[in-house]
């Protein structure tokens, strides 16, 4: 069996950041997995488990790769004032198409279908195309929730 490594990540507090219980509770940006927070001009994805983190660290990082989505940068174990940890990344910002297209769920317009047509070409069948899912940066349209890449 193929053993995955962990990767490499740094422990730090939340405040170290400026990020509270309360910014994590109160984010807007929660998915299935994920809870999304803008700090200063980057992104920081939050996970439950070290698990959860690594493996959606990865693959955003090998799209990342071929500039299907947004850069990510180091990985922090985030010790919240109440003791608990999230497990996160630093990730660039993307405009989310749902921001762009007014809330609308499923945009199904040309640079949603050229995206699509891209991860094919790298071989990532993307499903879950739901504009929540996908967004723009520099102009280009790239995958903002890389999960099951
Ligand atoms: N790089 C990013 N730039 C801007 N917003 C982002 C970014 N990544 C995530 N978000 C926001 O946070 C939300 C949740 O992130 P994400 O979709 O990765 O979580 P998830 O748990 O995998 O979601 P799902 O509910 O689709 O399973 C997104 O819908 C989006 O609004
Ligand atoms: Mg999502």
């Amino acid at each position: 069996m193929q053993t995955v490594q962990p990767v490499k990540s740094k422990k730090i507090d939340s405040s170290s950041v400026g990020v509270t219980s309360g910014s994590i509770a109160r984010s807007e940006n929660r998915g299935v997995y994920a809870t999304f927070l803008k700090v200063g001009n980057r992104g920081l994805k939050c996970y439950n488990s070290p698990e959860s983190r690594d493996q959606h660290y990865r693959y955003q990082r090998t799209l990342a790769n071929k500039g299907l989505a947004p850069y990510c940068d180091d990985c922090v174990d985030m010790t919240l004032p109440d003791g608990s940890v999230k497990y996160a990344y630093w990730s660039g910002l993307a405009e989310v198409a749902m921001d762009r297209y007014d809330g609308e769920l499923f945009v199904n317009n040309e640079d949603c279908r050229d995206l699509k047509a891209r991860l094919g070409d790298a071989g990532y069948d993307w499903h879950d195309d739901h504009s929540g899912n996908w967004g723009y940066v520099n102009g280009r349209a790239v995958l903002i929730d890389c999960s099951g890449y």
